[in-house]
């Protein structure tokens, strides 16, 4: 797909950022910018910074940085034209529609799928649906539950939604390969028969598979949509779609089943996703990520569930997320529970879940004798692995204290076990201090940063003496950041930060362009001109730099532009003229 240029441009124009990063993450206005808890990675204080103006955000933590469009592709997991259609769509940009260079294999696929819900749907409230009518009524999820999750139904019989398909236009290939029909000898056959059918959704609410809920009592109970190019059950949270924009202020809460997630809908926890039985993975926290940083996670009270929490816990370390475990009291399963306690209990339960680490920390506690050594050193070597792993020294010493507390032996025998000396400092996010340092350096590099800051916030200070020293810098991302902020400023100025995401396609570049940019200092440039020209000065005096803008000079002189050359020399400080 190819979207013309400017209309690319009319989209970053016209988008708001602040308006569209809000949707996804709540942002105070701070100074000039806006300020708010990074969606890319773990923190507690907000260092992720939006320029309404500059139309950029960049992470002073994790370095994320981009514009609308790129935060959307992030976020969301869209491809760059998909990103700058829905703005263009949300922001009234018309694009025309141009022939793609080649159809999105995929896009066959979600047809099938989305004309197999047609089938399903229709089948529920055909003359044939009665009974699994019945089963929804019966399990309580008739009326609008059925219809915001689009529940459907695959009557008992082996060439339904086949036919359907074929009628459809659609090709038996593209019905197999998007698992709604299976292959026999000869021919093909539904794939779901005589079950309450359960459409999944991904991130944009397309459909991507099924799961099928036996009413005849036929095994097994659930059947899902095999694995495809669009479905991955390990990448998949059923209900995510609807449950996104309810995240970020309630956190998410997981569950196993696809009726559990209806029960807890029903009641009114609209943030709640399911993982269709399989255990959690990081995939499946990284899609919440964005969202929101707190998972409630209802886990079984039995053995299974405790091994399964466990499991979760160790991706949660991981991924920084806040996990927390609800145990359920005398229900087998959130549905159950739901219809037995009521959602006041279910609130109860979630207001009292504890992060998961704690959990297992007095789990562990309880199954152990604690009173012996060999109970103690069991305790300490199951925790061990798990406590180092935590990245944050405050929450590792949080719960390096929990288990003194717990094995009744000093803090420091604790420490001791884990190696690390108390008050380490936190380990930073992998290329977060070099950034920093690059935006914060000193030193040789701090005029050649000045010069590409200077010009950044005063475009009109960019001459051809400039770009000359630019040109000179030793520092290779510099180099490169000027060389695009100096490109674009010739093109138009101002300066459109927003496009420049876009220009810089290295990410060392793009972080310098927007950590610079987003900055909050407009004010302490006092006399813009003079301190490009001290900056300058220095740039081109330096050591062989000096050479090369000599060099530079002789080449201006020789090519005839004495004008361009003699002011470089009054820059430099080296007044005169050299006699040829
Ligand atoms: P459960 O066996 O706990 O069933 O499976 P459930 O959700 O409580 O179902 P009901 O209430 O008896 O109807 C939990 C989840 O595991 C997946 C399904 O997503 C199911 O909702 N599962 C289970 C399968 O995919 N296949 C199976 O055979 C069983
Ligand atoms: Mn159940």
């Amino acid at each position: 797909m190819n979207i013309p240029k400017e209309k690319i441009e009319e989209v970053r124009e016209r988008a708001n950022i602040v308006q569209v990063i809000s949707e996804y993450l709540p942002l105070t206005k701070r100074g000039q910018n806006h300020l708010g808890l990074c969606p890319f990675h773990s923190e507690k204080t907000p260092s992720f910074t939006v320029s309404e103006t500059k139309g950029i955000y960049y992470c002073f933590g994790c370095n994320a940085t981009g514009n609308v469009i790129t935060f959307l592709m992030k976020r969301d997991g869209m491809s760059f034209p998909d990103a700058v259609k829905t703005l263009a769509r949300r922001y009234g940009v018309s694009i025309p529609e141009v022939q793609r260079s080649g159809p999105d294999p995929r896009d066959l696929l979600f047809q099938a799928l989305r004309a197999s819900m047609e089938y399903f749907l229709r089948e529920l409230k055909g003359p044939g649906g009665g009974e699994a009518r019945e089963y929804i009524r019966r399990r309580g999820f008739d009326g609008e539950i059925a219809q915001r999750f689009n529940l459907g139904y695959a009557p008992d019989v082996w060439e339904g939604l086949t036919g359907f398909l074929r009628k459809k236009g659609i090709a038996d290939e593209a019905s197999l390969s998007s698992g709604v029909v299976i292959k026999k000898e000869k021919g093909v056959y539904d794939r779901f028969r005589g079950r309450v059918v359960f459409p999944i959704t991904d991130v944009r609410g397309r459909i991507v598979g099924f799961g099928g809920r036996s009413i005849n009592g036929k095994d097994p109970k659930y059947l899902n949509s095999p694995e495809s190019q669009v479905f991955k059950k390990g990448e998949t949270l059923y209900g995510f779609y609807q449950a996104k924009q309810q995240m970020a202020s309630a956190g998410a809460i997981f569950v196993e089943g696809y009726f559990d997630l209806l029960a807890l809908h029903k009641h009114g926890f609209t943030n709640a996703v399911a993982t269709m039985g399989t255990a959690l993975t990081k995939e499946h926290l990284r899609l919440v990520k964005g969202h929101t940083n707190l998972v409630y996670a209802l886990f079984d009270s039995d053995a299974a569930g405790r091994n399964a929490s466990i499991r979760a816990l160790d991706i949660a370390i991981d991924e920084e997320m806040d996990l927390r475990a609800v145990i359920l009291k005398g229900g087998k399963d959130p549905d159950e529970f739901l219809v037995k306690f009521g959602a006041e209990a279910m609130r109860e339960a979630i207001a009292k879940a504890e992060p998961l680490m704690e959990f297992f920390l007095k789990d562990l506690g309880a199954r152990l004798d604690l009173k012996t050594p060999a109970g103690k050193r069991k305790y300490l070597d199951s925790v061990v692995p798990m406590l180092t792993r935590i990245r944050n020294v405050a929450e590792r010493g949080h719960y390096a204290a929990f288990v003194a507390t717990v094995l009744n032996i000093p803090q420091e025998s604790v420490y001791e076990a884990l190696k690390i000396p108390r008050g380490t400092a936190e380990k930073p996010v992998k290329g977060a201090m070099e950034a920093r340092e690059a935006v914060d350096m000193k030193g040789a590099r701090l005029s050649e940063l000045t010069v590409v800051k200077v010009v950044a916030r005063h475009p009109e200070l960019l001459s051809d003496a400039v770009s000359v020293a630019m040109e000179s810098f030793s520092d290779p991302v510099l180099k490169k950041a000027g060389a695009i902020i100096a490109g674009s400023i010739l093109r138009s100025k101002p300066l459109d930060a927003s496009s420049l995401m876009d220009e810089a396609d290295d990410e060392p570049t793009r972080i310098l362009i927007a950590g610079l940019l987003i900055k909050d200092d407009d004010g302490f440039i006092e006399d813009p001109a003079r301190m490009l020209e001290d900056s300058l000065k220095r740039v081109m005096n330096r050591g062989n730099i000096k050479e090369t803008t000599m060099r530079m000079i002789e080449r201006l002189e020789e090519m005839g532009r004495t004008e361009v050359a003699s002011d470089i020399r009054k820059r430099m400080g080296t007044g005169a003229k050299r006699q040829p």
